[in-house]
């Protein structure tokens, strides 16, 4: 009996259990009703009586010693795999992670130029993206015949009458109601959707965003227009951004100018990016024409203002330097979670 004892010892000693089954069936093995344990339990009664009270003392430590050994196997066992619920699942498993949403890059942009021109004193206004032909074009000076209008460049909704509802080919139609609307002076900034109907290539997208502007005051002259310009530039483009305008064409504003920013990427040196010139081109620009004033029922001998309009796409394109038009459009998840930290101003 002693050597049975002293073998069972040595078993348990070297016991490795990985499971909680293994365990369960460690316990059976030594202290179930055929266990080894309870076996030597039984045999307590063949002891001589002598013997008695040594292997009484033996066989309950052993019997202790076993009990505690199981435990401690199906404690392991149990931190191995984590506490179980009542029905099994695992429940100090992490969650799966929800991945965060990002701002879109050109909703990041409109609100950095919107914001920019919101501490300079401008609201913020806008209009419908179907428009009619009165706002987008008529009312802003655009001769009968001007090209914009034809179906090449303008989505029509309806035709054949007056005043055809169309698609807006740019904000400026959001001036045009708040001419007509506002008290003056009106200083005022028009983000919005706009529509053309040009091939879809890496350059050109038949829908885009602007934020257009425009400032209406008495002696509002081009000197006010281009502080302005300036101002903005430096805001998005850095403190040491110069710009230059180079004379341009609009219906609605005379004169009117291009504007360029030194290029922030090579700082004026000539990049690939500026392609060699230095020089990017942001938006254009221009002291309203008084015809646009008059028709919105404002006088022009009193009253004069400068306005400006830039694609939001573009200045997006020379922020990041992301260079194909579409990626802003395709809404592909690898092009998008890119701007996940990008803040806003
Ligand atoms: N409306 C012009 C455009 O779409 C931009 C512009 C706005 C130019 C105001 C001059 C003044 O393209």
């Amino acid at each position: 009996m002693k050597e049975a004892i002293e073998q069972i010892y040595k078993e348990l000693q070297d016991l490795k259990t990985a499971t909680l089954k293994e365990a369960e069936e460690a316990r059976v093995r030594f202290l179930g009703k055929k266990g080894e344990v309870t076996a030597l339990m039984e045999q307590f009664r063949t002891v001589a009586p002598e013997l008695k009270r040594e292997y009484g003392q033996k066989l309950n430590d052993l019997k202790k010693f076993t009990l505690a050994k199981i435990e401690e196997l199906k404690d392991a066992a149990e931190a191995a795999s984590g506490p179980a619920s009542a029905s099994g699942e695992d429940l100090s498993m992490p969650g799966d992670s929800m991945p965060l949403g990002s701002r879109h890059p050109v909703s990041i942009v409109r609100q950095q130029i919107v914001d920019i021109f919101r501490k300079f004193g401008y609201d913020v206004a806008e209009g419908p993206e179907i428009e009619d032909d009165y706002h987008v074009f008529e009312a802003l000076n655009f001769p009968p015949n001007h090209p914009a209008r034809e179906m090449q460049d303008t989505f029509f909704v309806s035709t054949g009458h007056l005043n055809p509802l169309l698609l807006r080919t740019h904000t400026s139609s959001v001036q045009v109601r708040t001419m007509e609307t506002q008290p003056l002076p009106i200083r005022v900034v028009c983000p919005g959707r706009v529509f053309r109907n040009e091939a879809i290539s890496a350059r050109a997208h038949c829908i885009f965003h602007q934020v257009e502007g425009l400032y209406i005051d008495k002696n509002v002259t081009f000197a006010d227009l281009k502080q302005a310009i300036l101002l903005f530039a430096r805001e998005m483009f850095g403190p040491d951004t110069q710009i230059r305008m180079r004379p341009s064409y609009f219906p609605f504003t005379e004169p009117s100018a291009e504007v360029d920013v030194s290029c922030n990427i090579c700082k004026g040196k000539g990049c690939n990016i500026c392609k060699g010139t230095g020089w990017l081109e942001i938006m254009g620009c221009g002291m309203v024409d008084p015809n646009v004033l008059k028709a919105s029922g404002i006088d022009p001998e009193v009253y004069s203002g400068f306005a400006f309009g830039m694609g939001v796409e573009r200045i997006a394109m020379l922020k990041w330097q992301v260079n194909d038009l579409r990626h802003y459009f395709e809404n592909d998840m690898r092009f998008l979670s890119e701007f996940s930290t990008a803040t806003e101003v």
